[in-house]
C-alpha cells in the first residue's frame, strides 16, 4: 500500500487522482490528513484516515493496521508569508510531523519515501535556471523547514537505509482536466487562482506586487508547472525508488519563465474576460526570477509533461474556477 500524507490538499489530492487514473487500486491507497487545510471532498478514492501526523499513536496505528510499503509525503503548512509571521507553527508542524513519520517508517521497516519539497529552499538564486546543486539559503521559515526535512532524510538514508526522493516544486498550478478538483487555499495567496477570481467576479481586481524588478517587464518571473504533471512525477519517483533504489533530489518545473503580467494576459485570453489590474508595492521576500533547470528530473525520472504551455495550464484552472 502507498501512504499519501496530506492527500486531501492541493497537490496531494491530484496525486491520489493520478494514482487512481494509472490503475492503482483504491485498496492500495491510504491517505492521512488532519483536514486542517485539506478538503475531504478532494479525496477522490482510497482510504482516508483523519488524524494528526504529530500524534505518535495515530501514525503507529497507520503502519500497524495497513501493509504500507511506500510513502508520498505532502503534509505541511505551505504559506510563505504566514511562516515569516509564525515560524513556530511551521517548525512545530512541518518538521515535527516529518520526524514522527520517519521514526515510524524506520520502526516499521518502510524504506521508500517521496518528499514534497520546494524551490523556496534556494532562497534568492544566483543563477537562472536553478540547478539542484546550487546553494540552498532559504529566505523564509517555510523553505527552511522543507530543507530541514531534506536534511533529516539524508541522514535517515545514511543510518537506516531509508531511500527518498525530494521533489523541489516551482509554481504548482492548474486543476484536474474535468474541473472536479483544483486549487482551493483559504486564504488564497497564489497568483493564478487570484487572477481567475478577478475574472469570475469573486474579486474586484488582481494586485500586481511590484513592477520594478530586474525582469523584461518589471514584474516577477516564475516557472509554472501543472499539478497533474507534478502528480505523475511523484509516481515516477516512486518507480525509480522501486527499480533503482537510489535517493535523490530533483527540481520540478517546466523550465520556462513567465512574468506576472504575462500570466494575467494569458488569463485574459483563456477566459475572454476583462481582468482589472491594480499596480501595487512589492511583496516582501519575493525573488525576481525563479526558473528551474529540469534536465535531471526529465532524464532520471523519465518524465513527459502533459501540459507544456501556460495556456493549457490556465485553461484547466479555469475549468475549476470559471463560472
Ligand atoms: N503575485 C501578485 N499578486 C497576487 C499574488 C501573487 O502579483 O495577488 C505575484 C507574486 O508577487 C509572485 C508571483 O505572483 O511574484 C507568484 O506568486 P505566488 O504566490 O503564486 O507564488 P510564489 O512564487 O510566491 O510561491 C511559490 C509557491 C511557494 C514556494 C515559492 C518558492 O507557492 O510554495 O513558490 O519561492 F515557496
Amino acid at each position: 500500500m502507498i501512504l499519501v500524507t496530506g492527500g486531501a490538499g492541493y497537490i496531494g489530492s491530484h496525486t491520489v487522482a493520478e494514482l487512481l487514473r494509472t490503475g492503482v487500486p483504491e485498496s492500495d491507497i491510504i491517505i492521512a490528513d488532519n483536514l486542517s487545510t485539506g478538503h475531504k471532498e478532494s479525496v477522490l478514492g482510497g482510504k482516508l484516515c483523519v488524524g494528526d501526523l504529530r500524534d505518535s499513536e495515530f501514525v503507529s496505528k497507520l503502519f500497524k493496521e495497513n501493509d504500507i510499503d511506500s510513502v508520498i509525503h505532502f503534509a505541511a503548512f505551505s504559506q510563505v508569508g504566514e511562516s515569516v509571521v509564525n515560524p513556530l507553527k511551521y517548525y512545530e508542524n512541518n518538521v515535527q510531523l516529518s520526524i514522527n513519520l520517519v521514526r515510524h517508517m524506520v520502526d516499521a521497516g518502510v524504506k521508500k519515501l517521496v518528499f514534497s519539497s520546494t524551490a523556496a529552499v534556494y532562497g534568492e538564486p544566483k543563477n537562472i535556471p536553478i540547478n539542484e546543486t546550487d546553494p540552498c539559503i532559504p529566505t523564509n521559515p517555510y523553505g527552511q523547514t522543507k530543507l530541514a526535512v531534506e536534511g533529516l532524510l539524508k541522514w535517515a538514508d545514511n543510518a537506516y537505509g531509508l531511500k527518498y526522493i525530494a521533489l523541489r516544486y516551482f509554481n504548482a498550478a492548474g486543476a484536474l482536466e474535468s474541473g472536479e478538483i483544483g486549487e482551493r487555499h483559504d486564504p488564497e495567496t497564489h497568483l493564478i487562482p487570484i487572477v481567475l477570481q478577478a475574472a469570475n467576479g469573486e474579486r474586484d481586481c488582481i494586485k500586481v506586487f511590484g513592477t520594478d524588478y530586474p525582469t523584461p517587464d518589471g514584474t516577477c518571473v516564475r516557472d509554472y508547472i501543472h499539478v497533474t504533471d507534478l502528480a505523475s512525477s511523484h509516481i515516477a519517483a516512486l518507480k525509480r525508488l522501486k527499480d533503482i533504489g537510489e535517493s535523490g533530489i530533483y527540481n520540478l518545473g517546466n523550465g520556462a519563465g513567465f512574468s506576472v503580467k504575462q500570466v494575467i494576459d494569458v488569463c485574459r485570453q483563456v477566459t475572454n474576460r476583462d481582468i482589472p489590474v491594480e499596480l501595487a508595492e512589492r511583496r516582501a521576500g519575493d525573488p525576481a526570477t525563479l526558473v528551474a533547470s529540469n534536465q535531471k528530473a526529465m532524464a532520471e525520472l523519465n518524465l513527459k509533461f502533459r501540459y507544456a504551455s501556460l495556456e493549457s495550464i490556465i485553461q484547466t484552472a479555469w475549468n475549476f474556477h470559471g463560472n
